[in-house]
């Protein structure tokens, strides 16, 4: 059974402070979004790739690598989860059922690996709502008094703290359901996980590859590279 992808990909990369989005920036001789497409795309599991792409994107035509047979371009929103509703709602459009599992994965992070897709689709077999990647923090953990003042308050226990990557992957109508309400509601969604957690949904920590990074910064570039290098060596 293939697997339906969303990737979004409208952001404006303002942390990059580069001249195009950041998506768009030359990672390893083609582009940020085709290298992460190309990972994702190689996955035997993978099937229909949902690319959500900014209304007023400026570069997106230019992509030679794409495989139209398999990729569909849908129109963004202001933050990530509006985007990500967008592709969520593009499969439903499509004739996708709300049990079907769907996986949700950053354009932003192209090393992702075929190794990490597997340990997050073996947990279908478990009694999750579903799953996300992460792994444990290592840094000792601190906890500032104001978000302005850098003076310590107190040191937070990481025993139980995890870095949230992507991909993450949900059942397409539970998801689409927990984001709606999470938007009614006012609540902060920075993940598809924290969603599901504001409905009270159980999901799994997935221990990924602290390699898996989020392209953010210009020197995460130069470390993707490295990255994608060593992947392929
Ligand atoms: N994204 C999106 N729609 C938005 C904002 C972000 O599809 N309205 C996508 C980005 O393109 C990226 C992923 O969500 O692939 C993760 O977001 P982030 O790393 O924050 O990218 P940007 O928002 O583009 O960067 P910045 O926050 O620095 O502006
Ligand atoms: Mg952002």
């Amino acid at each position: 059974e293939l697997l339906p992808v969303v990737i979004p990909a409208a952001g404006v990369g303002k942390r990059m402070q580069a001249d195009r989005p950041k998506q768009y920036l030359s990672l390893g001789g083609k582009t940020l979004l085709e290298q992460t497409l190309a990972q994702i795309a190689k996955h035997p599991s993978i099937g229909e790739i949902i690319l959500v792409i900014s209304p007023e994107d400026e570069y997106f035509g230019s992509l030679k690598t794409l495989d139209a047979s398999r990729v569909t371009r849908v129109d963004g929103g202001t933050e990530r989860v509006n985007s990500v509703l967008c592709g969520l709602q593009a499969l439903t459009n499509k004739g996708y059922q709300a049990d079907q599992w769907v996986l949700v994965h950053d354009a932003a992070r192209p090393c992702i690996t075929t190794a990490d897709i597997e340990s997050l689709l073996a947990i279908r077999e478990q009694a999750y709502a579903g799953g996300i990647l992460a792994f444990p923090v290592r840094d000792t953990m601190k906890q500032a008094r104001h978000n302005s003042g850098p003076s310590i308050d107190t040191t937070v226990p990481r025993e139980l703290l995890w870095h949230a990557l992507t991909p993450q992957m949900f059942r397409l109508g539970e998801l689409t359901q927990a984001i709606e309400q999470g938007l009614a509601d006012g609540h902060p969604i920075t993940d598809e996980a924290s969603a599901m957690e504001h409905m009270g949904h159980n999901v799994k920590l997935v221990n990924g590859s602290p390699t898996n990074i989020k392209v953010t910064t210009p020197s995460d570039l130069d470390l993707a590279a490295f990255y994608l290098t060593a992947m392929q060596a």
